[in-house]
């Protein structure tokens, strides 16, 4: 009996011990709405299935009727917030520019390039890369990316000469990007055959895949937040760096090429290419080639993902519209192939906004990261300093007390003046503030190219209902069996 009754307050004093610690640690945390299931020291549990994460954040804002909740994986707070005032309040500044934890998975991959770094070397990173994306540049960009996306029509008309199944776009779309970028930022020519280099980036598109999904899997999943046990315990992990070599590959390959090709074509050539500026700041000493490494990898990975996300999300929303399709063929129909020069992208004004509406319904980077290094106070809700905090871009960006008719694809939203006069901060797909997107002019300027060449040959239908896609964030904002479009080529008379 004796026994028992110890053994009972025994019990009963370890868990009243650890409720305290549990207190004390969440103590800076608990004003804020925090969703209830929260288990102590384990947190809240998010789902495994990376396709059923959206719908559980969503959960959270509909359970605590808030639009910032608090929520907890073991015990590290995430602030998750679709609160327009927040986004303004910390995006313009030019204080809380350090990214989230969350954003060390990357680090192994990405290094602390410019997407990751902060402080003193994120400004004179952004400082020496700005000029990479100045108008001249973009200018001298046209040609190239219009080549391109003119060889990326030839590979649908081949595929759809073959079979008339429809195409899944996230992947077709990999290979036009990654080669525009390749050519207009990197200079590459790769002295090799058409089919290695095919067989090259196709394995880099894999492993930045596999690179990608791993943060995802990694986040929802503390076990395998320790390098040493993902790397030397999990099959997925093994395969995580596998990967990470043949990605760390490529691009010294990159690296190398366009070093080759400097020294045999002399200063004369060069541009004021991306890498041409790395480069040059090497040999002033400014920067080694890990740092280097670290940009050429952040670039390659954020100037190819994200611009082919965006393509088939675009393609995705105008192969459903019939309406929307018949608007943005006539305007491009406007324009001459012959004449299809940079001006003309000026004139692209209702592509413009099917480009924009789809980037709201369709952000491919949905979430933000931040953590600040002070308290912020927003609304009376207090952030102590040091929290990661996410900002929901999908979500928000379909929230109806922000946009009317939300979840509808309508791009005339962006013709009239009422979008000039909402708040910016309530459409975010390239972020605000210091640390907004460097490669949007540039990105908008190939999503334009693409359109046009796409729209001027085909068709598209898109049979997959919004409901049935598995859409998902590993990063990227994609679905899982991916956007599969039918490019029904169109007769000459429609031209
Ligand atoms: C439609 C295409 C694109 C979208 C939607 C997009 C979106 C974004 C967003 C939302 C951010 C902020 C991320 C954050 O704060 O965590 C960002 C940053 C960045 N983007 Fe993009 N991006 C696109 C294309 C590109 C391209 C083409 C490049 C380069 C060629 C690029 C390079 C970068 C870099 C380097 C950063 C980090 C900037 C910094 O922190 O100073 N992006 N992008």
């Amino acid at each position: 009996m004796t026994y028992a009754l110890i053994t009972i307050v025994t019990i009963a004093i370890i868990v009243l011990v650890l409720w305290l610690i549990w207190y004390q640690i969440t103590k800076p945390w608990q004003h804020l709405p925090t969703p209830k299931n929260s288990i102590p020291f384990i947190g809240h549990i998010f789902p495994l299935d990376r396709t059923k994460i959206i719908q559980f954040i969503n959960k959270q804002f509909k359970d605590t009727g808030k639009r910032t909740v608090c929520v907890w994986l073991l015990w590290n707070p995430l602030v998750i917030s679709i609160d327009v005032k927040l986004f303004e309040e910390v995006l313009k500044s030019t204080q809380y520019i350090s990214k989230g934890n969350i954003y060390d998975f990357l680090k192994e991959w990405l290094g602390t390039g410019l997407l990751i770094s902060d402080g003193k070397k994120w400004k004179t990173r952004r400082r020496m890369l700005t000029p990479a994306f100045h108008f001249d540049i973009l200018k001298s960009n046209f040609d190239i990316i219009n080549r391109h996306a003119k060889t990326f029509i030839e590979t649908l008309m081949i595929q759809t000469k073959i079979n008339e199944k429809p195409i899944e776009f996230f992947e077709i779309t990999k290979g036009f990007s990654l080669n525009t970028l390749l050519e207009s930022a990197m200079g590459i020519t790769f002295g090799q055959s058409e089919s290695k280099l095919n067989a090259m980036l196709s394995s880099y598109t894999y492993s930045v895949d596999i690179l990608t999904s791993a943060v995802q899997e990694r986040f929802v999943r503390p076990w395998l937040w320790s390098p040493f046990i993902y790397r030397n315990f999990t099959a997925d992990g093994k395969e995580y760096f596998k990967q990470l070599i043949i990605a760390n590959t490529f691009i010294r390959n990159v690296i190398d090429d366009r070093i080759e090709t400097l020294q045999m074509e002399g200063n004369d050539n060069k541009r004021l290419l991306f890498l041409d500026i790395l480069l040059d700041a090497y040999q002033k000493k400014e920067i080694d080639i890990e740092g280097i490494m670290e940009e050429v990898h952040t670039f390659m990975f954020e100037g190819h993902d994200t611009v082919s996300s965006s393509i088939a999300w675009a393609v995705y929303c105008i192969g459903r519209d019939k309406r929307v399709q018949g608007k943005i063929f006539e305007e491009i129909n406007s324009i001459s192939e012959e004449g299809f020069c940079m001006e003309s992208l000026t004139q692209l004004k209702y592509t413009e906004c099917v480009i924009k509406e789809s980037l709201r319904l369709h952000p491919p980077v949905p979430v933000i990261l931040r953590t600040m290094d002070t308290d912020v106070e927003i609304n009376n809700l207090k952030i102590p300093a040091n929290t990661d905090t996410a900002f929901h871009l999908l979500v928000m960006q379909r929230d109806e007390s922000i946009w009317k008719d939300a979840a509808q694809f309508k791009p005339e939203r962006f013709v009239d003046d009422s979008f000039s006069k909402r708040n910016p901060f309530t459409y975010l797909p390239f972020s605000a503030g210091p640390r907004n997107c460097i490669g949007q002019r540039y990105a908008m300027m190939e999503l334009k190219i693409v359109l046009f060449h796409l729209l001027k040959t085909f068709r598209l239908e898109a049979t997959q209902e919004e409901s049935e896609l598995k859409q998902h964030i590993a990063v990227i904002h994609r679905a899982d069996d991916g956007l599969l479009i039918k490019c029904i080529k169109r007769k000459e008379k429609e031209n």
